[in-house]
């Protein structure tokens, strides 16, 4: 039961990170022949940026591969764990083992083909053998899925699942590759002046992959889901409208970026032929900041992407509906409730959880509900303090507001006593034991981890101002996109009771609330460099209002009674 944990959170990580490498690959492909248009007559893509393509798409396979053979030792593990002894021989029939090695077979042909591909990157015939190999990855896919288990439109399901995974992989994938493309081309002016244009090609393959992922998607959803009650009553459904919202909110950028690429096809007149660009100062405005809502575009797709991994591994909403709870069930779980500041002694908590313990059917105790609302609530009120001194520190004359930061580190040592307290250091169950047995228990010690780093990171930055060109300014950033993707991936069980649920649906929330931080603290930063102060300081106050909406969603949490 405990290695489940730690293996449920290991797969749904390895299964991101397999999709983030599936996009590298076959994004890399579509991007060479239908963007840089390889072998065209007309095409005007310098040499550099079929190479660099080549490189990403070469990461992208090797991660690939790297993810599933993780995956594959996981299931193994948990198989052994649950058995006593991996039965090797019926392990390596199934369907998971045997779809899942293909996969890995084939993705390191991939990679080698990259190799080979970079060595003669005009080569029309070498992307066209990486192009194979890049649908049978894809094709692949479909034994890896929902859609193999269903008895009923098995075959329509995994063709639906697969086209999905293919559109999403082409977004993505040429979103990285603008990316790439953009940061190489700092160094590289031939590479910076090709930027524009592919900015502007890209718009097309983008539009026609989205409009291909949003109906498969629904298609999917609509059998998967079936009912209001299944997308909000149910994790699987959560996680379904956790897309659709991370979805609606990357097609803003998309949309800005899809404006910028016809503006500049206006300045150029049409014409690839005119002078480009000497440096990004030269760009349009709207041209420059498009970089920025690239960047933003990555974070919310990788974030997507986690989702999705998630989501493949919980029973389909319409498989239980015994399970799901009602939206008036879901609604009370964010109703604002008076908080509870009156911890429980740990005495009684320690009582309780050994009467859990003993109990099969792992009902909570009294006394460790009202622990975990206390935790929770304070946790609350630590944000939202954090969150309104913040919103002061925008205003003039509020120098003092700057050390709101600070509120982090002492989050975390409240966190550090009080998460898991019948475990280190409070409680008789040892660090070791307690951390890599329980998937939970290790998430927890992980947020407090980010907890500390956050507050110290930020403060720094904050206070000290932006310093020099290496200051780690993008970490709180980052930290608050890991800690949302903890929040998303966080310890979802398959079959998990409706209570579980319920007390899922407020971190996925705080999830997605949390990838709105980071997105909004790096949107300011680099939209802070001269290019459009106004939406620095906009994408600025966005990031501290998604921290003080965590705030409120903790102030108001309260487990629901069995
Ligand atoms: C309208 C929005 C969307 C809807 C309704 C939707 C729906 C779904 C559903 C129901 C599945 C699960 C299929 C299964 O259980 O096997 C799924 C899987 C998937 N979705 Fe979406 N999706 C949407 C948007 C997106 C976006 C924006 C991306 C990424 C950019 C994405 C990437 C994926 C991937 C990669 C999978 C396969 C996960 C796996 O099985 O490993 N989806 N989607």
């Amino acid at each position: 039961m405990f290695l489940q944990g730690i293996a449920n959170f290991i797969d749904d990580l390895m299964g991101g990170f397999q999709l983030l490498g599936l996009a590298m690959l076959v994004g890399g492909i579509v991007w060479a022949l239908g963007v840089l248009r390889v072998g065209a007559s007309a095409s005007t893509a310098p040499i550099a940026t079929l190479t660099l393509a080549a490189s990403v798409l070469r990461w992208g396979a090797l991660l690939l591969a790297g993810a599933q053979a993780i995956k594959i030792v996981t299931k193994g593990l948990v198989l052994a764990a649950a058995l006593g002894a991996l039965p090797l021989a019926d392990y390596a029939s199934t369907v998971q083992f045997e779809a899942g090695s293909l996969r890995l077979l084939l993705a390191l042909a991939a990679a080698a083909t990259a190799g080979w591909i970079a060595a003669a990157p005009q080569s029309l015939w070498r992307w066209s053998v990486g192009g194979a190999l890049a649908a049978a990855v894809v094709v692949s896919g479909g034994w890896l899925v929902h859609a193999v288990g269903r008895f009923e439109a098995r075959t329509l399901l995994m063709q639906l699942t697969v086209l999905h995974q293919l559109a999403a992989a082409v977004w993505v994938g040429g979103v990285l590759q603008l990316l790439a493309l953009w940061r190489a081309g700092r160094h590289d002016a031939t590479l910076h002046a090709f930027w524009p244009e592919a900015v502007a090609r890209f718009s097309a393959v983008g539009g026609v992959s989205v409009a291909v992922l949003v109906a498969s998607g629904v298609a999917l959803a609509t059998d998967y889901v079936g009912s209001w009650a299944g997308l909000f009553g149910t994790g699987y459904g959560s996680l379904v409208a956790a897309k659709v919202a991370l979805l609606a909110l990357t097609l803003g950028f998309a949309a800005l970026n899809l404006a910028a690429g016809r503006a500049w096809r206006r300045h150029r007149g049409g014409k690839a032929a005119t002078p480009p660009p000497a440096s990004p100062a030269t760009l349009p405005p709207l041209m420059a900041r498009v970089p920025c809502y690239i960047e933003a575009e990555t974070f919310l797709l990788v974030a997507v992407l986690f989702v999705a991994a998630s989501l493949s591994s919980l029973p389909p909403a319409v498989d239980i509906p015994q399970m799901s709870a009602t939206l008036h069930e879901v609604a009370a779980m964010f109703a604002p409730k008076l908080p509870s500041l009156v911890t429980p002694s740990h005495a009684n908590l320690l009582a309780g959880e050994a009467d859990r313990l003993a109990i099969v059917g792992r009902v909570a105790s009294q006394a460790a509900t009202a622990w975990s609302d206390y935790n929770h609530n304070v946790a609350g009120v630590f944000l939202v303090g954090m969150g309104a001194v913040a919103l002061l520190s925008y205003l003039p004359r509020m120098a003092w507001a700057g050390y709101w930061p600070l509120g982090f580190v002492m989050l975390g040592v409240f966190l550090f006593f009080r998460a898991d307290a019948e475990t280190w250091p409070l409680g008789p169950l040892g660090f070791w034991a307690s951390t890599f047995s329980n998937g939970e228990v290790l998430q927890h010690r992980l947020a407090t981890l980010l907890c500390f780093a956050l507050g110290l990171v930020e403060w720094r930055i904050r206070r000290q101002g932006l310093q020099r060109d290496n200051d780690p300014r993008y970490a709180f950033a980052v930290l608050c996109a890991l800690g949302g993707l903890l929040l998303v991936t966080h310890a979802h069980t398959p079959f998990e009771l409706k209570t579980d649920y319920l007390i899922q649906s407020t971190h996925l929330v705080m999830g997605l609330l949390a990838t709105l931080m980071a997105v909004g603290r790096w949107l300011e930063l680099r939209l802070a460099d001269g290019h459009s102060g106004g939406w620095s300081r906009a994408a600025g106050l966005l990031s501290v209002s998604a921290m003080l909406c965590i705030g409120m969603v903790l102030v108001f949490y309260k487990e629901p009674l069995v």
